[in-house]
């Protein structure tokens, strides 16, 4: 069984995310092998592997941005395709590949999703200093459409920051950012794992799972694996 099971002082509380034996399938390939995963409150969990080990598959699915082929998702408790209101009221995913409306501007996307959120209180000075951090303020009135790709990641990023949640999972959220960008978001999920927020990444940046992580989670063929011994830090 692939399996990852919380450290025994969490284990009595009801986890921020849990999957059970989530698993998908692409026709006949197994991209991910059924996975069980616990993370509670506070805690932090790198995903590492190779590109196409599945990390995005596995983020992609404990989202439903596409459906898995068998198990399920639960967060804060609320199961994820019954409980779908209550479960995402609660969950952020920054996708690898955001998606933007054409008619919006970056801080009209700010505010709607704010809006959307019922988290409009203080969301002037939040949305300002989130855009100055990371170096967007200069085109808040600019359409998404016309950003590089790594401006176009930072507001991802910034998307899913303007909100409230208690599980935040990102994709290569480092991948589009300089070094001060890095140093920025790194501070900002610590910020949030001390407030209680379970984070859920996936990053080739080992100097950043070092920093961050209560736990690594290596990927391999769509399986918890090891850390190749080659690649072993300490
Ligand atoms: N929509 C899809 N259809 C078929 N195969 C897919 C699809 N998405 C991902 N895969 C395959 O699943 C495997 C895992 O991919 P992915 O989760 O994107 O890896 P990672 O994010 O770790 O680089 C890869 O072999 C990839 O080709
Ligand atoms: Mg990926």
């Amino acid at each position: 069984m692939n399996s990852v099971t919380p450290t025994a002082e969490n284990a009595s509380t009801v986890p921020a995310l849990q999957t059970i034996n989530l698993g998908k399938k692409f026709k006949e390939f197994q991209a991910l092998h059924p996975l069980d995963l616990t993370i509670a409150a506070g805690e932090m969990v790198v995903l590492q592997g190779h590109n196409g080990s599945g990390k995005t598959t596995l983020l992609n699915c404990i989202s439903y941005l596409i459906p898995p082929s068998s198990g399920e998702v639960k967060v804060a408790g609320f199961d994820m395709r019954q409980e779908e209101l209550q479960a995402r009221k609660q969950l952020v995913f920054v996708p690898d590949v955001p998606r933007f409306f054409l008619e919006l501007t970056a801080w009209e996307h700010l505010r709607f999703i704010a809006a959307a959120n019922e988290s409009l209180e203080g969301f002037e000075q939040r949305a300002e200093k989130l855009l100055r951090d990371f170096n967007l303020w200069h085109v808040r009135d600019h359409f998404p459409h016309r950003f590089s790709r790594g401006m176009r990641l930072k507001l991802g990023l910034l998307l899913g920051l303007i909100r409230p949640s208690s599980v935040l999972l990102l994709d290569e959220p480092t991948s589009a950012l300089d070094q001060e960008g890095t140093q920025l978001l790194t501070e900002e999920l610590q910020r949030r794992k001390s407030e209680g927020s379970a984070i859920l990444l996936s990053s080739h940046d080992a100097t950043l799972a070092d920093r961050l992580a209560d736990r690594k989670i290596v990927l391999s063929e769509g399986r918890v694996g090891s850390i190749p011994v080659a690649n072993r830090r300490r």
